[in-house]
């Protein structure tokens, strides 16, 4: 397909051996969270989405239903919209369903077998709406696919930007600005701070379904890169730091082992963590600063009646 932006295989296979090797050789070991999602993570994700302890998708959900014809009048006709890690591009039909006379979806997903299928499924639902997937890291720039046409809004929901760090925010809206251009506008859903009662056990669901999600980038990397993670030697930890308002994901090593990886043998002490993914928690106040220096402003902020999720509204400047 023209339109879909993607790696050749042996060299996404390389980066991605690389990226596992640098992240296993830190202090800290580490795994980039964005390596989650192969098709079976994906799958994992959208059970997540439905667990009773994972207030974010129902929240933002409902902020969504509440606000979208609000939210439409706002973005106005011939919308292009671009979603950055679209994933199922669920919460997109509450939107698709509210706007009138849109351009086109463009959806970018590194999770290129789900986001095919869920483009395709999109497509017989929208028989009308011009669909244009776009397989890649939203980290990295790219260009609009040729044949999409409109005025584009930005949409990044699932509160994704929590796993990203002050300076890949930065990073991503700078390009994003580039992207969408000017008079553009971008609807962001952000995951509020509050209690770690509330928060600890939506990332450590009583089901075992965030664990098995978790457990699942190991097995990736298994399956892809020939390695040998015994996954009954780690276990999902969910942590709460308050210094740095996030959620932290961890595998922990249960006892003294060896995995081969490319050659190399990493080596594990009993207790010894993995951290595989960020999740911070927000205030708006924190999150302004970030959108006003990469030409962002912040126009209107929805939320939820326990403020525990936000749908935020910003144009380029
Ligand atoms: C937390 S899920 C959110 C999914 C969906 N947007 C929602 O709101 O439920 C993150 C999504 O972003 C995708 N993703 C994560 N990191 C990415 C990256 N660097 N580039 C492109 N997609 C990414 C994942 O494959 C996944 O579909």
């Amino acid at each position: 397909m023209d339109d879909v932006f993607e790696l050749a295989a042996p060299e996404a296979q390389a980066i991605f051996l690389r990226d596992v090797l640098d992240g296993l050789s830190r202090a800290q070991r580490t795994l980039p969270c964005q390596y989650f999602y192969d098709a079976a993570g994906s799958d994992l994700f959208e059970q997540i989405t439905e667990l009773p302890e994972y207030y974010p998708t129902r929240t933002e959900t409902a902020i969504l239903r509440a606000h979208a014809e609000e939210i439409a009048s706002a973005l106005g006709q011939n919308v292009l919209m671009i979603e950055y890690g679209a994933g199922a591009s669920t919460k997109t039909r509450i939107l698709l369903d509210a706007l009138e006379d849109m351009a086109g979806y463009v959806p970018i997903d590194v999770s290129e077998e789900f986001l095919l299928h869920t483009a395709q499924v999109l497509r017989t639902d929208y028989p009308a709406l011009a669909v244009h997937p776009v397989v890649g890291d939203f980290m990295i720039r790219f260009g609009l696919p040729d044949d999409s046409q409109g005025q584009p809004v930005g949409f990044f929901p699932g509160s994704t930007i929590g796993n990203l760090s002050d300076s890949e925010i930065v990073q991503f809206m700078h390009a994003a600005r580039d992207l969408l251009g000017q008079a553009s506008q971008f609807i962001i859903g952000v995951d509020l701070s509050k209690d770690a009662s509330i928060l600890v056990p939506a990332y450590d669901d009583a089901a075992g379904v965030t664990a098995a999600f978790n457990l699942n980038l190991l097995a990736r990397i298994n399956r892809e890169l020939g390695s040998d993670f015994d996954l009954s030697a780690f276990a999902h930890r969910a942590i709460w730091n308050d210094t740095a308002s996030r959620i932290e994901m961890h595998l922990e090593s249960l006892r003294p082992q060896t995995v081969t990886l490319g050659g190399r043998s990493i080596t594990f002490e009993a207790g010894e963590t993995i951290h595989t993914e960020n999740s911070r928690k927000f205030t708006i106040d924190s999150l302004t600063p970030l959108f006003e220096q990469t030409g962002w402003t912040l126009n209107k902020t929805w939320l939820d009646e326990k403020h525990y999720f936000a749908v935020l509204l910003l144009s380029a400047i």
